[in-house]
């Protein structure tokens, strides 16, 4: 059976991944800082609690989840900094130093004879300038997707594909209330978004779960948006559009 981990896969779009690998019958590991109570459980996957900034317990968890469920083909990296320390070193450090080490880890012990692959969930501020964000969040983003690069041609030989996905800003469960009940807002992503809809974390899920899959087999070393089209969009285009000018 196929073995897939998700980092970060107990809320938001770490969750809809979960789902979705559960339901095509992979055996999911989440890796989280905390597992979620049996009703917000995805039936079928199995949790770990560790913090990935903590190499120990994260080593420990991989472990476990290696010995439960056999190697790895899918490794999602879809966790991101929500700790209330300085944000520079949380941001680095659980974007990238403990992706980093947990790819080491994994080194030489993906599944042999299979697909397989690693996705690093990025962020559109990990080449573009945005607000909202510190630079942290920048370059933790921008680092991820060259980490994806890097490790396209480093693993390759392995027969371990890496991509990242760089999803817009979209609507999960937990934001779902607050963007609905904004139509200003909701009305505006409309307007700026060529497919003239706000994201869902759905529609980043399916890239994932396409990733890793073998229909992606030979997808190796991509950074493919999901925005809807709004990154092609000229700034001075969208500017005059919403001044009417
Ligand atoms: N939301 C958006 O609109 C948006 C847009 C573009 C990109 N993204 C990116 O998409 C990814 C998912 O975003 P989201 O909004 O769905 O995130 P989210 O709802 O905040 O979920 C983050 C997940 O990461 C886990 N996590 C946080 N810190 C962790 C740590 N130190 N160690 C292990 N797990 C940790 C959380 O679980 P615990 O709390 O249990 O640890 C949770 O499962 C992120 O990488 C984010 O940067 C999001």
């Amino acid at each position: 059976m196929t073995h897939s981990i998700v980092f970060g896969g107990t809320k938001g779009l770490g969750r809809v991944v979960v789902r979705l690998f559960a339901q095509r019958g992979d055996a999911v590991s989440v890796i989280s800082r905390s597992v979620p109570g049996v009703a917000d459980q995805v039936p079928g996957a199995s949790y770990r609690a560790a913090d990935i900034a903590d190499a120990a317990a994260t080593q420990a968890a991989l472990d476990a989840a290696v010995a439960a469920a056999g190697a790895p083909s899918y490794v999602v990296f879809c966790q991101r900094y929500r700790g209330k320390d300085d944000p520079w070193a949380g941001e680095i450090e659980v974007s990238l130093s403990a992706s980093r080490r947990v790819v080491d880890a994994l080194q030489g012990k993906f599944a042999k004879g299979s697909d397989c692959g690693i996705v690093f969930v990025s962020s559109v501020f990990g080449d573009r300038i945005g607000e909202g964000q510190p630079l942290s969040y920048h370059l933790g983003k921008a680092g991820m997707n060259h980490m994806a690069r890097y490790y396209a041609v480093s693993l390759g030989r392995e027969g371990v594909r890496s991509n990242a996905v760089t999803p817009f800003t979209f609507l999960k469960d937990e934001s779902k209330e607050f963007y609905l009940g904004n139509k200003t807002l909701l009305g505006l992503y409309e307007e700026i978004i060529p497919l003239g809809r706000m994201a869902t974390a759905e529609d980043s899920a399916n890239v994932i779960a396409f990733l890793c899959s073998p229909a992606a087999g030979f997808v190796n070393g991509q950074n493919i948006y999901v925005d809807g089209g709004l990154s092609l969009v000229w700034p001075e285009t969208l500017a005059r559009k919403l001044k009417g000018q």
